[in-house]
């Protein structure tokens, strides 16, 4: 990582704090190179990357010189590629038209046949010459937004014309990035990575979880292990239990092909939720170095106690969906959005109650919980502290003392905050809660950088931290497969998918649960 030492000036609750340890990237620390997107004409690309891209440059924080090279099955020439990119800009965002077009002279369109050895070997050939006309040093990086099924078909055949060999000392890389789901289990995890293998090594691959590159889940590791407070009491004999929320407020939009397959355990648990909770139980790396956090994350990965099918029931509630109201107006439930089969019994919500095995967190629950078409969208950790041994209050209060929570917001609120007890001004004895905040954005100057553009400029640095790594793929899958294979398999499947209204928080199974975290 390129690390340097800033001065920045940062405002916590009206006062100036100046100073502070800060990584930012000078385009010129970056090494030239051409991206090659597969799923140049599908949404991603129009909705994601390339806006993702256009910011970066706008911000001259591209490599120079840089290029992009769309291919898909569609043809296109080059500039009704960018036409379409530049719509697709302005739709999500301002576009600076002079600016766009210096851009887009970087974007070009070479249309591919995925399964044809003839149509890979023209790009091969295409890549090369661009190479040489561009200078951008044969440094590739091929972003596979396409469907999952393609990705043999495609890493296979970048191999078979020769794009996956690097240049010695550093020369003429090749990096691949794929976004999960990676595998739909634990076996098919493995064959994806043994395809993926044959034409790249380990530290050619990136595999996204944008979650990582969320500021706000960044900053969970420098919260624990850049400050002194907060370690000590990070375990068994304070912490009573742990709550992760990601809730959303949609449905499942335009995309039931694919989730009619997944299911929330899959396109939720799998990766990000797995993600997050490892971020909060894992020990301190010796070094912020991105091999020495992902073995720490490994570890928590191996230390989760695996659900006994018969304890499934005591900890996991699933649920799916029915029509219900949200911002005001009728949805549908999940059986009747389009594309979903009428009798469909995939889980759409799941709440599940996690213990991590080993010395820090033996008997402390960690409750994760994520569905769609739920109340709001909200994504955050609770960690709630356990009340205090001994009330010296008891004769004068008749309540009980809320104990201390600490909030780590990420979605909407981006924000840190500890809730304690403080007396009430006045002759009474009276304790009240109240809340301390550090809202990230209000506390720190500077645009924020989007998850896809932080992602895309850590795969052209070459910095894996915050992608998998194959190993906590598969220990998250060996963990989740048996689970759902039984939850897929067992005879009573319709009988444990608890319907819940849109809008609301999740089944009545699990809101006791639920109410630990949701406010
Ligand atoms: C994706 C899932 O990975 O994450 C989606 O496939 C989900 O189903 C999305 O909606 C949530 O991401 P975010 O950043 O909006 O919380």
């Amino acid at each position: 990582m390129t690390a340097m030492n800033r001065s920045e000036e940062a405002t916590v609750k009206g006062q100036t704090t100046t100073g502070g340890a800060c990584e930012f990237v000078a385009s010129g620390s970056l090494a030239p190179c051409t991206l090659v997107i597969f799923g140049a004409s599908g949404d991603l690309t129009a909705r994601k990357l390339i806006p993702a891209f256009y910011n970066l440059y706008l911000a001259d924080s591209l490599p120079k010189p840089f290029v992009v090279v769309g291919c898909s099955r569609t043809k296109l020439s080059h500039d009704a590629f960018r036409e379409k990119l530049k719509q697709a800009v302005a739709r999500e965002g301002n576009i600076d038209l002079g600016r766009w077009r210096d851009f887009a002279a970087k974007l070009f369109y070479q249309p591919v046949t995925y399964d044809s050895q003839e149509s890979c070997q023209e790009l091969a050939d295409y890549l090369r010459d661009l190479d040489k006309k561009q200078n951008t040093g044969g440094n590739r990086i091929f972003y596979l937004a396409v469907p999952p099924n393609l990705y043999p078909v495609i890493a296979g055949k970048i191999g078979e014309v020769g794009l996956s060999r690097e240049g010695r000392k550093g020369n003429g890389w090749a990096r691949i990035v794929v976004e999960k789901p990676f595998g739909r289990d634990l076996q098919t995890a493995l064959d994806l990575d043994k395809v993926l293998h044959k034409s790249f090594r380990e530290n050619q691959i990136y595999r996204i979880d944008h979650y990582l590159a969320k500021e706000t889940v960044q900053n969970i590791l420098m919260l624990r292990f850049a400050n002194t407070i907060f370690e000590p009491i990070w375990n068994r004999n304070f912490i009573d239990y742990v709550g992760i929320l990601a809730a959303e407020k949609l449905g499942v939009e335009n995309r039931a092909g694919y989730y009619e397959q997944a299911g929330v355990l899959r396109d939720m648990f799998q990766n990000h939720m797995v993600q997050l909770l490892a971020l909060t139980a894992m020990e301190s790396p010796s070094l912020f170095e991105d091999d020495r956090v992902r073995d720490e994350k490994a570890k928590v990965s191996r230390s989760i106690k695996p659900l006994a099918r018969e304890s499934l029931v005591d900890n996991l509630v699933l649920g799916q969906y029915k029509g219900g109201m949200a911002d005001g107006k009728e949805v549908p439930g999940y059986r009747e959005e389009k594309g979903v089969n009428a009798n469909s019994i995939t889980p759409t919500f799941a709440m599940m109650r996690y213990f991590v095995d080993n010395w820090r967190w033996q008997g402390v629950p960690f409750y994760l919980a994520s569905g769609k078409r739920l109340a709001r969208k909200e994504t955050k950790i609770v960690v709630q502290f356990k009340n205090v041994p001994h009330s010296m209050f008891r004769e004068v209060l008749d309540e009980k003392i809320a104990a201390n929570r600490l909030v780590l917001g990420i979605y909407p609120e981006e924000e840190i905050s500890l809730t304690f007890q403080t007396k009430v001004p006045g002759a009474k004895s009276c304790l009240r809660p109240v809340t301390m905040d550090f809202t990230y954005y209000q506390g720190f100057q500077g645009s924020p950088l989007d998850a896809y553009a932080k992602v895309l400029l850590d795969v052209m640095m070459g910095d894996h931290m915050l992608f998998w790594r194959q190993d906590g793929v598969e220990l998250s899958w060996s963990y989740l497969t048996p689970i759902l294979l039984e939850c897929e398999t067992c005879a009573n499947r319709e009988a444990q998918l608890h319907p819940y209204e849109a809008g609301s928080w999740g089944p009545v199974e699990s809101l006791k649960w639920m109410s630990l975290i949701v406010e």
